[in-house]
């Protein structure tokens, strides 16, 4: 593969800000790279550089993974919470982002954020402090999770998915809300959204009553399908959309009345989450599908989202998804921050 030197420098912050062509090129790089994983051609390209990592938020995956691709790439990766900066905030004195992001750039190759949930005081809040780094920033600012996109997840369950199923275009999925006790963000179900309908999937979308996701990114979704001549169906039955799917990726998400007042209402969304008992996918509900896949970001809230027999099934590819984020993230920062 020619290694493209037209991706340094570049910012992700959703897979639909960049060229269809830019993230074939990622997912091809990553593909080499797990082939080999130690010893391919850019796996020095990090050396001695370190990689910021500014998590508002807790993870597992994101944080572990993220770590492990600035070590296989040769270079460091630094963890940053808020509580180790002294940033200005709407209720405290402190630095701005700009004189923050200025001095990062001074030493860092790259900058992941992630800011979900609680750490924002309504839905859009972490799109735009994510979008204000990468405007002071001199180096690549990459989403690790933010509340309206998770490009980083996207990438990870599109090439999963090309690994069992081959070329995606004329393959069908089901995104269905399931119940349960997490009221999660929005990001990974909405990137899944555009990055499986950019790559010409037609898409299937399930939840109950009262929980619409952002219109822009169902706007968008459409437009994506629509170019690739792929359906977009949007329905409120719990079974519908499995029929005849290739694809089920089953995760609860919060409702657009969960901020209000300048605050996450998150008991209040469980509470009300839970009564959803029937949004479950199940043994039963994936007897409807064209022998499934089954596929989640991770973490399950099994018993609510998805069955252990579902989750732990020979159809599910969850830690296929989880091990890709690493994968990916590395043709990522070879591209985006990397010298070869
Ligand atoms: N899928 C994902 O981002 O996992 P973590 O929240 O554990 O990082």
């Amino acid at each position: 593969m020619n290694y493209t030197k037209s991706l340094q420098g570049k910012h992700l912050i959703t897979t639909q800000d960049w060229g269809k062509g830019e993230l074939d090129t990622v997912l091809g790089l990553a593909k080499e790279m797990k082939k080999d994983r130690f010893h391919h051609p850019l796996s020095k390209s990090l050396e001695n550089k370190s990689f910021f990592m500014f998590f508002f938020n807790p993870s597992v995956r994101t944080r572990q993974s993220f770590e492990v691709a600035a070590t296989e790439l040769g270079g460091h990766a630094l963890f940053l919470e808020p509580k180790s900066m002294r940033l200005k905030t709407a209720t405290t004195a402190g630095e701005t982002i700009e004189d923050a992001t200025r001095v990062m750039s001074r030493y860092a190759c790259g900058l992941g954020i992630r800011i979900l949930e609680d750490k924002i005081p309504h839905y859009g809040a972490g799109e735009d402090l994510i979008r204000e780094y990468a405007q002071y920033s001199d180096i690549p600012v990459v989403s690790m999770a933010h509340d309206k996109y998770h490009p980083c997840q996207g990438l990870a369950d599109i090439i999963s998915i090309q690994e069992h199923l081959g070329e995606l275009r004329g393959k069908k999925t089901l995104l269905i809300w399931g119940h349960g006790a997490l009221a999660r963000s929005w990001c990974s179900v909405q990137e899944y959204l555009l990055i499986a309908s950019r790559y010409g999937m037609s898409i299937n979308l399930a939840y109950p009553e009262g929980y619409d996701l952002d219109p822009e990114v169902i706007e968008q979704t459409k437009k994506n399908c629509e170019q690739n001549s792929q359906e977009f169906n949007i329905t409120n039955d719990v079974k519908e959309g499995y029929d005849g799917v290739n694809v089920v990726y089953s995760r609860n998400w919060m409702s657009p009345q969960a901020y209000r007042n300048n605050k996450l209402h998150k008991e209040e969304e469980i509470e009300k989450a839970l009564k959803f008992k029937e949004w479950i996918c199940n043994k039963e509900k994936m007897k409807l599908t064209n022998d499934a896949l089954f596929t989640h970001p991770m973490p399950i809230d099994r018993g609510n989202e998805v069955t252990d027999e579902v989750a732990s099934s020979s159809r599910s590819i969850i830690y296929d998804v989880a091990e890709n984020r690493l994968h990916v993230q590395k043709a990522v920062m070879a591209l985006t921050m990397g010298e070869y």
